[in-house]
């Protein structure tokens, strides 16, 4: 515990945020060194490293998040199995920056969200809300010998919110200095947005997940050029609008039209979703570009139409900042602008802030919070009964 109270009473940490996302792509690290905290934080991004990925790898995450193909015994692996090759991650990528283990003081980890089923569902005799984030951080903490904060979610489940998203917390603290109406969005895997007022208020945060990211388009590249994702969508500027296609998702996708606080994730747009689509994909002989530009056009249609129906009767925006591995979609990015024509659709990095590493800087400035004993969830965003210190902070 001295170590942590050493590490707190520094005037600037080292830390390391990661983050491994809905998309399974693989694991987002950065470094920042940070000073403060609360809305006073203020920190240097120094290093990012996106570590993919085999495809081995991502095929058997993917599998053992349906609930039909894992078990005890599997989970159980799979949990030290994450923090054993991310350890592996974090010693590559701290040597290529010729750092040692000595240098870091803290890593603030996310997780693997294999399961998330915030809202209450029977179980033996009783309703539970639960969320899992596997990729232990205790065995990560031991095989880096760096003191690990994991397990975000898990606090403001218990206090009956949706454990997500959290980043709206990171979104106020960086985004208030900018003092104008801003909508931050990040596409991952799902996609969410963060309205953060002009007046920096932290009780006028207006944060949920809209719904699908890129993760229905991964799913179709996949399945139909055998391609992780749509580079720069491409295939989706080739293709054609699909009206009857456009409407069936509208139909099928109640999750855009739910009053918030909400969350989601592969439960719910994951193989069954898409498998549904894939028929309608077939019944309607639709192209396969067509197919692709269509359900790049839903994710875009998905995020504003949430901003439309939950943010804009009560807030105006004047900048949309767009994150995550989205942003580099530049199809989506122009369907964004299409649908957000009165506002300014931008890129985070717009707001000198790495796209493809806010999530994982944002785990870094929680986990300082954490260290802080400050809470970092918005209770009227996910819905929790108060604030909440969150994470397990896990010593060497
Ligand atoms: N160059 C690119 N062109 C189009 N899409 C991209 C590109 N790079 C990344 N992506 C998309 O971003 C996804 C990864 O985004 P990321 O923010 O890491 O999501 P998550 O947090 O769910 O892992 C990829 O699966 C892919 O769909
Ligand atoms: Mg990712």
């Amino acid at each position: 515990m001295k170590k942590l109270f050493d590490i707190l009473n520094k005037k600037k940490r080292s830390v390391l945020g990661l983050m491994s996302g809905t998309s399974c792509d693989g694991l987002d690290i950065a470094l920042i060194e940070v000073e403060g905290s609360g809305i006073d934080t203020r920190f240097n991004f120094l290093a990012g490293q996106g570590a993919p990925y085999s495809k081995k790898q991502k095929q058997a995450l993917l599998e053992l998040m349906q609930p039909d193909k894992s078990n005890a015994e599997t989970l159980c692996q799979l949990n030290f199995y994450l923090a054993n090759i991310w350890a592996k991650m974090i010693h590559a990528f701290l040597k290529k920056q010729g750092l040692t283990k000595h240098e870091i003081d803290l890593i603030g980890s996310h997780g693997q969200t294999i399961r998330h089923q915030p809202d209450p569902i029977k179980f033996i005799d009783r309703k539970i809300r639960s969320t899992l984030q596997l990729g232990d951080p205790s065995v990560l903490a031991q095989l880096c010998g760096i003191p690990v904060v994991g397990d975000f979610r898990v606090a403001d489940v218990a206090l009956g919110g949706q454990g997500a998203p959290l980043i709206p917390y990171f979104d106020w603290i960086y985004f208030s200095r900018f003092k104008e109406n801003i909508l931050a969005v990040n596409i991952g895997g799902i996609s969410n947005i963060t309205f953060v007022s002009a007046d920096g208020a932290f009780n006028k945060l207006i944060a949920f997940d809209c719904g699908p990211g890129n993760m229905l388009i991964d799913q179709a590249m996949q399945r139909l050029y055998n391609k992780p994702f749509d580079k720069g969508g491409n295939t989706a500027r080739s293709g054609k609008f699909c009206p009857a296609l456009f409407d069936c998702i509208q139909k099928f996708d109640t999750f855009i039209q739910r009053q918030p606080p909400k969350s989601t994730g592969r439960e719910l747009y994951g193989r069954d979703f898409f498998l549904t689509l894939l028929k309608e994909f077939i019944r309607l002989r639709i192209d396969e570009p067509d197919f692709i530009h269509t359900i790049t056009k839903y994710t875009a249609f998905a995020i504003y139409e949430n901003y439309r129906k939950f943010i804009a009767p009560y807030n105006t925006v004047q900048k949309v900042a767009v994150g995550g591995g989205g942003a580099h979609n530049s199809f989506l990015m122009e369907m964004l602008r299409d649908n957000f024509n009165e506002a300014e659709v931008k890129k985070v990095k717009d707001y000198q802030l790495n796209e493809d590493f806010k999530e994982a800087i944002g785990f870094a400035v929680l986990a300082n919070e954490t260290l802080h004993g400050k809470p970092s969830n918005v209770p009227q965003v996910t819905g929790a009964a108060k604030p909440a210190v969150l994470g397990k902070i896990c010593p060497v």
